[in-house]
């Protein structure tokens, strides 16, 4: 049998704690559906930069390419905030998003039936929601050439450049729309046109491609009012597209729909090697404890096995596990209230493996 090599990166703070409860249950799927998963642990964030001087070691990446899947935690915390900036623990997952050239962030926001009274919003707007946002990964402003400080007539200053070029729009525009085939054919476009030339130039491109896809309707929404939107009437999206850095921040905010963020999955694709990582962060509030929700990198390994691997039935293994869990009444402390049975992340992740 071939092997599949999945290269795992847990980072910092609750990225050890979450990883290995995903690569439990991934052992668990080998186990039922003969995958030949071999698993290696490579090191990024912060905790690389304190061993290595690096937040990004030359091995993470070569081992990063050279595997059929990534698997990736979290980094960051406040122990490095004042690290040279070029540095940062941050700078472990930009560079891998940019080495491996992982143009779009798919981000599904579900809300299990199970949930949906965990939302701070009313039942019945957050019922039914099913949305992607594909956000563009590895370009905009988080990548534009920019300036940490500098003095102009003695006033110091900093500036972060965005631009985008159509190529670049085209690719992650193309992909939602692909994406939309497969779902219900609607595309929000998300930007900023009535302020920004670069949202001016996504907006033209956008059109041109979704011209090219008679099934699927497109429309363009600001960024402001999308924020909104996601809070008023979360139901009318069913594919979002935008740019790196309001992918950022919607993405956080849609969320929370389903009442944590410890819930949510992504995967970044590329042109070959794919990373899956859940979308919070290292979480240092909680980190260590033992508490954190495994789930959202739990579903990150199932869509792992969908995408990279081609293996739809055990990626569904996952996700039917997942909500046989949530559906006994099993809750991490993010998402506990009265009536439920706690669990911190070791047992939650015993329970899923329970029902795999
Ligand atoms: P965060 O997502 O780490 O945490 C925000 C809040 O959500 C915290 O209260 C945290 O306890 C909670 N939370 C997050 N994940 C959780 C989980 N799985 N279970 C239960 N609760 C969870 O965001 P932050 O606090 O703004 O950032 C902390 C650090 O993480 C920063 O250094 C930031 O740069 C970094 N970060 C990294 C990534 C990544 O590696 N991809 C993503 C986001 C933030
Ligand atoms: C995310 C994170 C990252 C981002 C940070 C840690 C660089 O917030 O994956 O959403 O902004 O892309
Ligand atoms: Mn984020």
């Amino acid at each position: 049998m071939m092997t599949k090599k999945i290269v795992v990166i847990p980072g910092d703070g609750i990225g050890e704690e979450i990883t290995a409860s995903a690569v439990a249950v991934l052992k668990k799927i080998d186990e039922k559906f003969n995958l030949g998963l071999e698993f290696s642990t490579y090191q990024a964030g912060g905790t690389a930069y304190d061993l290595y001087g690096t937040p990004l070691p030359k091995e993470t990446i070569a081992a990063a390419k050279a595997s059929d899947g990534v698997l990736f935690g979290a980094v960051g915390g406040d122990k490095w905030d004042d690290v040279d900036p070029a540095l940062r623990p941050e700078k472990a997952i930009l560079g891998l998003r940019k080495e491996l050239g992982l143009y779009a962030n798919l981000r599904p926001v579900k809300v299990a039936d199970s949930l949906t009274e965990y939302s701070p919003l009313k039942t019945e707007i957050v019922k039914g929601i099913d949305i992607v946002i594909v956000r563009e990964l590895i370009g905009g402003v988080y990548f534009g050439e920019k300036c940490e400080s500098e003095l102009k007539d003695g006033v110091e200053r900093a500036w972060d450049l965005e631009n985008y070029s159509v190529p670049e729009v085209e690719r992650i525009v193309k992909l939602a729309m692909e994406t939309a085939e497969k779902r219900k054919g609607k595309v929000t476009s998300v930007d900023k046109a009535n302020v920004l030339a670069t949202s001016r130039l996504w907006r033209r491109t956008a059109a041109k491609v979704a011209g090219k896809y008679p099934a699927v309707t497109m429309d363009n929404m600001y960024v402001d009012n999308c924020a909104m939107q996601l809070a008023l009437h979360p139901t009318r999206f069913d594919v979002i597209v935008t740019g790196n850095l309001f992918g950022d921040i919607l993405s956080d905010e849609a969320a929370v729909l389903g009442g944590s963020i410890g819930m949510m999955p992504s995967a970044s694709i590329g042109e070959c090697t794919s990373l899956y990582e859940p979308i919070h962060g290292s979480a240092p509030d909680i980190a260590g404890k033992g508490i954190a929700n495994p789930i959202g990198t739990i579903l990150s390994a199932a869509m792992l096995l969908r995408y990279s691997l081609n293996e739809e039935e055990a990626a569904k293994a996952i996700e039917a596990a997942v909500e046989m869990a949530l559906n006994d009444g099993y809750r991490t402390p993010d998402l506990y209230r009265d009536g439920f049975k706690k669990a911190n992340t070791e047992e939650m992740t015993q329970i899923i493996l329970d029902r795999i």
